[in-house]
């Protein structure tokens, strides 16, 4: 099969990676919108206009289905996307749900671009699963720009990460939930600055649940040959620094995989 994925960096590869475990011979067209990262910043008009293209260019590699590897582009494009396409567009979300299922009595926290966290979509998601009240949403911006450089877990991001958090009360929070699939990449630091046993969860791993259902539901057929193929902004990656540096990225998320 053809699946395209895209995000607006390196968010994504937490998707691609849950992906290659369940399906691990395919063709998969990677499309990093990093000429317009970050999205979370942007107006909705023109993170759809972004989205569009992505799937334009998708959709002419010859994919069968393309997953919104990006919580911010579901969020604000993923119903236009489906309007405007005819083949299966998969969308991801906060891993809210299985967290409230999850969760031993303590509070939930979703950390989230702005535009995420002021969606409809994460509100309405929360008021479907959350009815006691336990899930509170913040927004931390000046994240996605660290991930992109690979600056994973540095003073720096650690400072950031402190500011982001400060004026809650972390201790009152069992899980925490990644609403954004660039967060994935600061897990270790997280685990410093969060009290001991946070559990941590993102909606990567549901989401290639999802695709291989899609892909199944549609008769869809194994191409029984890996093949990985990375675009930035729809200029394919071809030095080899760029491939071991997405590569290492997913090895790395292999390291403390929670819930
Ligand atoms: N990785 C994206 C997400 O899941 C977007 C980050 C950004 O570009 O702001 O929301």
């Amino acid at each position: 099969m053809k699946i395209g994925m895209f995000d607006s960096g390196i968010g994504g590869l937490t998707v691609l990676n849950e992906a290659l475990k369940l399906l691990p011979d395919e063709a998969y067209f990677y499309y990093a919108d990093t000429d317009n990262v970050p999205y979370g910043e942007k107006s909705i008009g023109q993170i759809r206009d972004y989205s569009e293209k992505a799937v334009c260019f998708l959709k002419d590699k010859g994919c069968d289905a393309v997953v919104i590897a990006c919580n911010t582009a579901t969020a604000a494009a993923a119903a236009y996307l489906r309007s405007r396409f005819t083949i299966p567009i998969l969308g991801i979300e906060p891993a809210v749900k299985p967290a409230v299922e999850h969760n031993a009595g303590k509070r939930i926290l979703v950390i989230a671009t702005e535009v995420t966290a002021r969606e409809k979509k994460l509100e309405e998601l929360i008021s479907r699963v959350d009815n006691k009240g336990l899930v509170d949403v913040k927004a931390t911006p000046g994240l996605v720009g660290f991930a992109e450089r690979g600056e994973f877990d540095s003073p720096a991001v650690r400072e950031c990460l402190e500011k982001e958090l400060s004026g809650l009360h972390t201790e009152e929070y069992g899980i925490l939930v990644f609403g954004c699939t660039h967060f994935n990449h600061f897990k270790s630091a997280l685990k410093e600055i969060m009290p001991p046993g946070t559990e941590m969860i993102d909606g990567s791993a549901g989401t290639a649940r999802n695709l291989v259902k899609v892909l199944n539901s549609r008769g869809c057929v194994s191409e029984g040959k890996r093949e990985i193929h990375y675009y930035r902004s729809g200029r394919e990656v071809t030095d080899k620094e760029t491939i071991s540096f997405y590569e290492s990225v997913m090895a790395h998320l292999e390291e403390g995989q929670d819930l």
